[in-house]
């Protein structure tokens, strides 16, 4: 059989870090010094935020976010459905409740209607998601937020390049959080960012992230009961050099999915990802969306026993068990269950070659 190709290939390479990573272990400087400053500000920069703050995942940063912007157990945030756990468990663990917000249909994003139907007087934040990199529309978030005194904390996990409406993922509002695992566009191994333009909103996540402590006359008097999310310096150099090569692994990307979308055009019963016309995706992953009448599972066990790794899109949160303490049923966010039902992952990574695209498309036409 011909070699599995695989949802994702991190563009990593030892030869790019070798100097970095012998620097410093050599200095005996493992954490907090001046890769993770470099990384920090060659982030920001490219966000075009004011601050950057390394994290040990996504996960983490928007625990940090949502602390730092002052939401409250008790307090009601409003976050996508159709999106990694992640989001909504966040919000469980600080003590508020995920209010879940259906995605549009036919495509992924939030539902800007369904979010504002469900703002009540105890709403205190927004937390959109950036699905696969498909920019969410934040112009609308933002005008939701302001007119309702809200917090935006965007869970822009997947979404490091992307824009929409000339501003980048991670840059609108509030505060963005970005992930560095190994399925993303950018890897560390594990590893996220927060950027904020919001300077009291990055105080407070920095000493959130190291222990809840500021320097005092001796060591420190720790004021919050924070965490310690700090990211290694090892991981900071990795991701110092996969930011040299962003702009050219999207364009990697970018340039794969364009090939699918030529290729699945005229297949019948799949619906392609809608590209965003008012900006640009980073296509983390390529997700298409199966007609009801394809039993979708099957798709995914058969295209995997050809050679082909497939995968559902991401979750519908409200139909887990660990949302089900909030009273959601299966089925309450129609559009968010169907996305997770009938989407299907297709591999993508930036060096695939178009054979590779070629042999996936086939596999999948001759077993929906
Ligand atoms: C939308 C979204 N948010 C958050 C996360 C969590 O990221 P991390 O693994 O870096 O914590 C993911 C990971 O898949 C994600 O897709």
């Amino acid at each position: 059989m011909e070699d599995l190709i695989p949802l994702a290939r991190p563009d990593v390479s030892f030869d790019e870090v070798a100097e970095d990573i012998r620097t410093i272990l050599e200095s005996g400087w493992l954490t907090s010094g001046r890769y993770i400053e470099k990384f920090e500000e060659v982030f920001a920069a490219y966000v075009g935020v004011h601050h950057a703050i390394t994290t040990t995942s996504a996960t983490t940063a928007l625990h940090l976010a949502l602390e730092a912007s002052n939401v409250q157990p008790g307090d009601e945030v409003l976050v996508s459905d159709f999106t990694f756990p992640a989001s909504g468990n966040t919000i469980a663990q600080i003590g508020a409740i995920p209010v879940l917000v259906d995605c549009l249909p036919g495509r992924f994003t939030l539902d800007l209607e369904d979010a504002a139907r469900k703002v009540t007087s105890n709403t205190t934040a927004i937390m959109p998601v950036d699905p696969f990199g498909q920019p969410a529309d934040m112009k609308g978030v933002c005008d939701l937020a302001s007119s309702h005194g809200l917090a935006v904390i965007e869970d822009a996990a997947c979404a490091i390049g992307a824009q929409r409406d000339g501003t980048c993922c991670g840059a609108w509002a509030g505060a963005g959080c970005f992930s560095f695992h190994p399925r993303k566009i950018i890897t560390t191994g594990e590893g996220g960012m927060l950027t904020t333009n919001d300077a009291d909103l990055a105080a407070r996540a920095r000493k959130l992230r190291s222990h809840g402590g500021v320097s005092a006359v001796v060591g420190l008097e720790f004021q919050h009961n924070g965490y310690n999310y700090r990211m290694s310096e090892i991981q900071a150099a990795l991701g110092l050099s996969q930011m040299k090569k962003l702009t050219a692994m999207l364009a990697d990307r970018r340039r794969v999915a364009a090939d699918y979308s030529k290729q699945l055009a005229d297949v019948s019963g799949v619906a392609l990802p809608l590209d965003c016309e008012e900006g640009t995706g980073t296509y983390q992953s390529y997700v298409v969306l199966l007609d009801h009448d394809i039993d979708r599972d099957r798709v995914i066990a058969h295209t995997r026993k050809a050679g082909v790794e497939t995968t559902l899109g991401t979750y519908a949160m409200h139909s887990h068990p660990a949302f089900a303490h909030f009273a959601y049923r299966a089925g309450d966010l129609p559009n968010s269950l169907l996305a997770q039902n009938q989407s299907l992952s297709l591999p993508i990574y930036g060096n695939m070659q178009a054979d590779e695209v070629e042999r996936v498309v086939n596999v999948l036409v001759a077993n929906l």
